[in-house]
């Protein structure tokens, strides 16, 4: 819910330029709207008996996470850390899913007194942990095992999470025999199946060949005796980062993959970016501007520890000045502060010369960007800040240089 009115850059009906005033920069700013309207998406695509559990770990601030509780969102989670936060913002327990290949003793005990739908269990140790841990309190823990379907989605090496020799979930072939495995374990209970190929995928034709995949297994496991309730697709539908791209829709993922299933399966999605990615920007100013070797930068306040998906991904982030102008565009790398080379938000883009002290907003960064980010050069965590209409509310404040001694037992 960008738009431009005039001269000036809205989120909302809030002028970007006011928020850099009131807040400071470099800022993260939310669309409530954007955000509801990215949840309802999907939730009205659910046609099926399921849950959206939506994929915290790609923004995990308390009042986005407190709005998708509100409407009804599960949430998907992959620490004890995002249990306990989604459990605080208020998501019904019988709603969270938790996925990770490295769960620890601790978190699965925590996981367990909290009740939670089910544990996406990635390796056969972490069942027998599990079903010591919930022996030992006394209750019995439900399972899907995450499976990995050895697809290989059109994405990035380092979110391809399906494909062969991942360290992601079950092999595809021992899948079967995992459940086999499951089905005589006293504190047991199985649930479902899961897998997560991947994330900023634009197309459903991996999704399909993966689910199509899954329900081989499930008919295999169920001529086993072993009942699966849920089918947990996971998320990656992707976003439209680059002008021109055009991501499937979550109607369209799951008028795909529903006809796959036998009619009484309940299903899980665990979208994450395609919930949060466009419903947030980063606002950043620029500090200097110089030429060096030729090349024209923009430095800005905002840098990889900001958001580091540019310099860890070579990922693309739409850049645009936040005053509309009629200066010429040069072309331009727009960097941070930061002592490391990777440290760019945006290269070779033909940007109109803004001024010093002028803001920049690096557009879609509303998922992996606050959650990624780091103190990294000791620079404080930034302020975030949510517009709903007209209004605009601090929903993080900007750390202090207090705060980086916070946790050091030497610092009194
Ligand atoms: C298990 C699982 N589910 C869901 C997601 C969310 O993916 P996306 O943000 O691409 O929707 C991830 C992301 O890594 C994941 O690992």
């Amino acid at each position: 819910m960008l738009s431009f009115k005039g001269k000036d850059l809205y989120v909302e009906n809030v002028k970007l330029s006011d928020i850099a005033k009131k807040f400071g920069t470099s800022t993260y700013v939310y669309s409530k709207n954007q955000l509801i309207k990215n949840f309802q998406n999907y939730k009205n695509a659910l046609t099926k008996d399921g849950i959206i559990c939506f994929a915290c770990k790609t923004n995990s601030n308390a009042a986005i996470l407190k709005i998708l509780a509100k409407l009804g969102a599960g949430a998907d989670t992959t620490s004890g850390g995002e249990i306990y936060r989604c459990l605080k913002a208020g998501f019904n327990p019988s709603k969270i899913v938790y996925a990770g290949v490295g769960k620890t003793a601790e978190e699965i005990e925590y996981a367990l007194k909290n009740k939670i739908l089910m544990f996406n269990v990635e390796s056969l140790e972490e069942l027998d942990l599990i079903d010591k841990i919930a022996g030992k309190l006394k209750v019995k823990a439900k399972i899907a095992f995450r499976i990995n379907p050895h697809v290989d989605p059109d994405t990035h090496s380092y979110i391809t999470t399906g494909k062969k020799g991942t360290k992601f979930g079950i092999a595809y072939d021992d899948a079967v025999n995992a459940y086999v495995t499951a089905k005589k374990k006293k504190n047991i209970i199985i649930s479902g199946i899961h897998s997560h190929i991947g994330s900023q995928i634009l197309e459903t034709k991996s999704f399909a060949l993966a689910a199509k995949k899954i329900n081989k297994i499930v008919k295999d496991v169920e001529a086993n005796g072993i009942n699966i309730e849920y089918i947990d697709c996971g998320g990656g539908l992707g976003i439209e980062y680059v002008k021109g791209e055009k991501p499937a829709t979550p109607k369209q993922l799951m008028s795909e993959i529903f006809p796959l299933f036998d009619k009484d399966k309940k299903f899980i999605f665990e979208p994450g970016r395609s919930i949060t990615a466009s419903a947030g920007h980063l606002l950043a100013k620029v500090i200097y501007r110089k030429i060096s070797g030729g090349k024209s930068f923009l430095i800005t306040d905002a840098g990889m520890n900001d958001l580091i998906r540019p310099s860890f991904y070579d990922a693309y982030h739409e850049i645009i000045p936040i005053k509309r102008t009629s200066a010429k565009k040069v072309k331009t790398d727009v960097v941070g502060p930061i002592c490391e080379s990777s440290d760019f938000m945006g290269k070779d883009r033909m940007l109109p010369v803004v001024e010093q002290g002028g803001c920049l907003l690096i557009k879609d960064a509303g998922a992996y960007g606050a959650a990624m980010s780091s103190q990294y050069n000791s620079r404080p965590l930034l302020a975030e800040v949510l517009v709903d209409g007209n209004k605009a509310t601090l929903i993080k404040r900007r750390a202090a240089y207090e705060d980086l001694l916070l946790n050091e037992t030497s610092s009194k």
